[in-house]
């Protein structure tokens, strides 16, 4: 008799596999899948950028060009901002929406911050022209020498205390600075158990069976692997991911489980496929002891279906489309698993993150050059602009500035200060220049300025860094990094 007797395979759970992954819309898809062709990504535009970023006062002239450009960068976006029916209509519907005011605390909950990786903060007291001028929305966006000027809101609230609030939340809230959290099955959102699945050998002819369920605190993949008709895997992963994750800012992905003292397999790919190559890397369990496990990148191993690929390319990991997890008979190149024991498994998982990041900025803040100026002695405040000259007249408005750039200074978070001069409504593109001290005057428009605020996210540079802004004459492309490596650190 044969030690793996022949058992009856499973039809029905080899299509319901497909279905799940979606692989399976008709017949014709079928064929396609089990020749090894492609699907048609459904996006063109690179990866998936990481998190969520988190803009306060995305409805203002900045902060809406700011969303504008994270959302055809890939960010998912999430707005804060004080009426959400009238940021609908400003917004439109590829944002999501949080109803707060920096001024008032209990409205900035954590849930602003779930799945955020940094904050763009773009608010400012809002200033408007005394009663009996009536400008139109156009003629404010030109400035305040314009019109005569009174502030709506406290700059003390506003600027201050407002910007203390959400300093506060995002200390608490946002992960280290070189990681980033991918799957958080301890507290999981909405969309994890629908990405995730099981892969068992029923695809190549097997009877194993497993299943990932959300149980309190993680996620468990547990199942039973039978080495009958030839099988001897079970798996779970996640469907393709669209568009795929940008993990290339890391060195690797980390993650918490704890295991039943086998190896298991961590595959990554790099491809939109069903079934392509995967780039893997195995790693042992202790029964029932929480462990951490990193898997840089450069050790995954290109394998398909348990076969090294030796001439692969490496993962390219600016294109990660799906994770899985696996516990198989097999090593590589039909070599044993050492570990191995075929019958029940169980695998708990708490999470799975990317790690070895740059720091990247966290908090990046738009104050206003002039805000050191006020009270300064020797200056001629003829030169100067209105916002300096009517400083005391708007409640002191660059004076709370100052000290709303202070509490982001002293926080522990990564952040860049952005001091622009006089925000103008013109066309973006042109070159800017950086300076720090707080002496420049000049104009710069509010779309060159949304573009550095995206810019800055993404330059380890551009970490603790305070400067001011402004256009010089002409248009070019800006070397962000280049401009960033000229300033002094704070
Ligand atoms: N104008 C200039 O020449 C100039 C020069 C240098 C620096 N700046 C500064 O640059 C920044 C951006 O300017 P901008 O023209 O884009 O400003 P803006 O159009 O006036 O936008 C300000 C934003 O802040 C929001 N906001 C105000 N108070 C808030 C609160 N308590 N809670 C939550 N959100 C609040 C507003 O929301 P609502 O839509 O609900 O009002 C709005 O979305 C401001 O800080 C400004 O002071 C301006």
């Amino acid at each position: 008799m044969s030690s793996n007797p022949r058992e009856t395979w499973d039809f029905g759970r080899f299509v319901q596999t497909l279905v799940d992954f979606e692989a399976l819309p008709f017949m014709g898809c079928l064929k396609r899948i089990l020749q090894g062709q492609t699907r048609q990504p459904t996006s063109s535009s690179g990866g998936q950028n990481m998190g969520v970023i988190v803009v306060a006062g995305a409805t203002g002239g900045v902060g809406k060009r700011v969303v504008e450009r994270l959302l055809a960068q890939n960010y998912a976006v999430r707005a804060l901002v004080r009426d959400t029916n009238r940021a609908r209509t400003i917004l439109g519907d590829r944002v999501e929406l949080f109803e707060a005011d920096l001024t008032i605390p209990e409205t900035l909950t954590p849930a602003l911050m779930r799945d955020a990786i940094a904050i763009i903060c773009c608010t400012g007291t809002r200033v408007q022209p005394v009663e009996g001028d009536t400008p139109t929305r156009e003629k404010y966006y030109q400035g305040i020498k314009f019109y005569l000027p009174e502030v709506a809101d406290s700059p003390e609230a506003v600027e201050y205390q407002g910007i203390q609030n959400l300093v506060n939340l995002a200390v608490r809230c946002l992960p280290p600075a070189d990681q980033q959290m991918i799957f958080d099955f301890k507290s999981p959102n909405a969309q994890i158990a629908e990405l995730w699945g099981a892969v068992d050998d029923v695809v190549m002819g097997g009877v194993s069976e497993s299943e990932i369920r959300l149980i309190e605190g993680s996620a468990l993949f547990s199942g039973i692997v039978s080495t009958a008709n030839s099988g001897g895997f079970a798996s779970v992963r996640t469907k393709n991911l669209t568009p795929p994750l940008d993990l290339s800012q890391f060195s690797g992905i980390e993650l918490r489980l704890k295991g039943d003292g086998q190896r298991y397999k961590c595959i990554l790919r790099g491809e939109n496929k069903w079934d392509g190559i995967g780039y893997s890397y195995s790693f042992d369990t202790t029964a029932n002891q929480w462990i951490t496990v990193r898997i840089p990148f450069t050790d995954l191993v290109p394998v398909f279906r348990a076969k090294v690929v030796r001439d692969a390319p490496r993962l390219d990991t600016q294109r990660v489309y799906a994770f899985q997890l696996m516990l198989s008979k097999f090593e590589y190149d039909g070599a044993l698993n050492p570990r191995f024991n075929p019958g029940g498994f169980a695998l708990y998982i708490e999470s799975i993150k990317a790690y070895g990041g740059n720091t990247t900025p966290r908090f990046i803040h738009i104050s206003s050059a002039g805000v050191t100026r006020p009270g300064k002695p020797g200056l001629n405040l003829e030169e100067e602009p209105p916002a300096v000259r009517m400083n005391d007249q708007l409640g002191g408005l660059l004076t709370w500035k100052l000290r709303g750039e202070e509490v982001i200074r002293q926080s522990s978070l990564p952040y860049t200060i952005i001091r622009p001069c006089a925000l103008t409504e013109e066309t973006g593109g042109q070159t800017l220049r950086f300076e720090q001290g707080d002496t420049i005057r000049g104009q710069v428009s509010r779309e060159d300025i949304a573009q550095l605020c995206v810019e800055a996210l993404k330059l380890p540079e551009a970490c603790q860094r305070t400067f001011e802004v402004k256009a010089q004459p002409g248009l070019a492309e800006n070397n962000w990094k280049a401009l960033f490596q000229e300033l002094d650190r704070d």
